[in-house]
């Protein structure tokens, strides 16, 4: 009998990476990863939660798997991450053909609710908070061919921001420990990756106290980056209410890990910053991009930013475009503000018109490109270091990224896959850089 599963990801990298160590284990046991729905015997939607969007989406793949099930009694599907962990057994009696509602900080027990599923011993619900994040057990042959991945090294978030239903779906922050990290990334190595982005909702408060050491985010990211075989190190996402010098000179110190960081602000105006619970101003958070810059002169700043918070006024919209001027941002996320249930923001007054969001967003996004194509015509004529990651969607091109996190396409004849190569910048896009090797 073969056993099939199909794993469809919404969302984030750290789902990316929860789907990852849900496929490894799937591996382990025997199962194949096949690419359409209609072949598997399990379905598994890792969905989120952060907006209302992503939400309506795994609502929608949840009612296309249910249709496949009607012909085929024998499949099980699975809805596991953030959405999972919010709704929990509500999710059963809406889609009576789902059987299994699995939260994130659940996964470890995936043995178990494995065991459960193979004696068809009906539904299941697992949506404890409680639970630490679980070591993947390595799968060989998994990770080939990919150069570049991620390892989690903490999860949750004690921040609550009054919009975000993080710390609600994904528990309060825990770290894991350093030779469990050290040993993750060096299975990924093994298989032949090159670059490791490190994950957590809020990385610099990582800390690992054992019996007789303690370990900073600064100390761990320096034990890493001496790992044999590691050209690149990432970490993501960072708060800046807790970005510490330490962190910044880090940058200066340890070789291998990229000028960049990902530093959300969501908001320029002071009242919307204390409304959301951020726990910095504006003039704190340019601070901060001023010793980011004057430390890195090269380092890469990308954010996260929203608009049409409950009360943002058009002057509070004018000063976070006024930032985004200010700081000239290499790449921007932005987002409408969506009400999420139970979270502080749900329940203020000043809620914003659609169609004044959808204005907003456009009106920030378009000065974003500006600025994006700017900075990227910049570099025209530029050699820059890439980490070459496969062929790219042209023809007898490669793909790869410098290390600020933009792709270039390239031509090359004796350019390896896994190498980093230095790339003249030909011509920029907004979304692409075009360029040629210095062979
Ligand atoms: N509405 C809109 N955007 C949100 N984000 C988080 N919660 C919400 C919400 N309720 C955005 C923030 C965060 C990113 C991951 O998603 O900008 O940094
Ligand atoms: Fe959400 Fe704020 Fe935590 Fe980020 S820091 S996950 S925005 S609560």
């Amino acid at each position: 009998m073969p056993r099939n599963f199909y794993i469809k990801t919404m969302g984030c990298q750290m789902n990316d990476y929860d789907s990852d160590y849900l496929a490894q284990f799937l591996v382990n046991k025997g199962f194949s990863s096949v690419n359409t729905p209609e072949n598997a015997d399990l379905i598994l939607i890792n969905t989120c939660a952060v907006r209302a969007k992503p939400e309506q989406k795994a609502y929608s793949f949840l009612g296309r798997m249910s249709s496949i099930k009607k012909g085929n009694p024998n499949l099980t599907i699975g809805m596991v991450g953030c959405l999972a962990q919010l709704k929990g057994p509500e999710l059963l009696k809406r889609f009576p053909q789902l059987d299994l509602v699995i939260g994130p900080r659940e996964l470890g027990r995936f043995q178990e609710i494995f065991e459960k599923i193979d004696r068809n011993s009906g539904k299941f619900v697992a949506t404890s908070l409680d639970l630490a994040p679980p070591q993947p057990a390595p799968c060989k042959g998994y990770f080939h061919k990919r150069i570049t991945g991620h390892v989690a090294i903490m999860e949750g978030c004690n921040n609550f921001c009054s919009y975000c239903i993080v710390p609600y779906v994904r528990g309060r922050e825990i770290s894991r420990s350093p030779d469990e990290i050290i040993a993750e990334a060096e299975n990924l190595l093994s298989e032949g990756m090159r670059e490791i982005t490190l994950l957590g909702q809020n990385v610099n408060s990582y800390l690992w106290e054992g019996e007789k050491t303690k370990w900073s985010f600064p100390a761990l990211l320096h034990e890493l980056s001496r790992l044999d075989g590691l050209l690149r190190l990432r970490f993501t996402t960072s708060h800046p209410k807790d970005l510490s010098d330490d962190l910044i000179h880090s940058f200066l110190y340890i070789k291998n890990l990229c000028h960049h960081i990902h530093l959300p602000f969501q908001a320029g105006s002071n009242r919307i910053l204390k409304l959301m619970k951020r726990g910095y101003t504006r003039e704190k958070y340019l601070e901060l991009i001023d010793k980011l810059r004057k430390n890195i002169p090269d380092i890469a700043i990308t954010s996260d930013v929203m608009v049409g918070f409950p009360g943002e006024s058009n002057e509070d919209f004018e000063l976070t475009l006024d930032l985004i001027r200010d700081v000239e941002f290499d790449s921007l996320f932005s987002f409408k503000y969506s009400d999420r249930k139970g979270t502080f923001a749900e329940r203020m007054d000043g809620k914003i018109d659609k169609t004044v969001k959808s204005s907003r967003l456009n009106i920030l996004q378009d000065l974003q490109k500006e600025i994006t194509l700017k900075k990227n015509k910049a570099l025209e004529g530029r050699h820059l270091e890439v980490l070459v990651e496969g062929p790219s969607k042209r023809e007898g091109q490669l793909t790869g990224r410098t290390a600020s996190h933009k792709v270039v396409n390239f031509n090359s004849n004796n350019s390896r896959i896994g190498n980093l190569h230095t790339v003249t910048i030909k011509h920029s896009f907004l979304n692409s850089l075009w360029g040629e090797v210095l062979e």
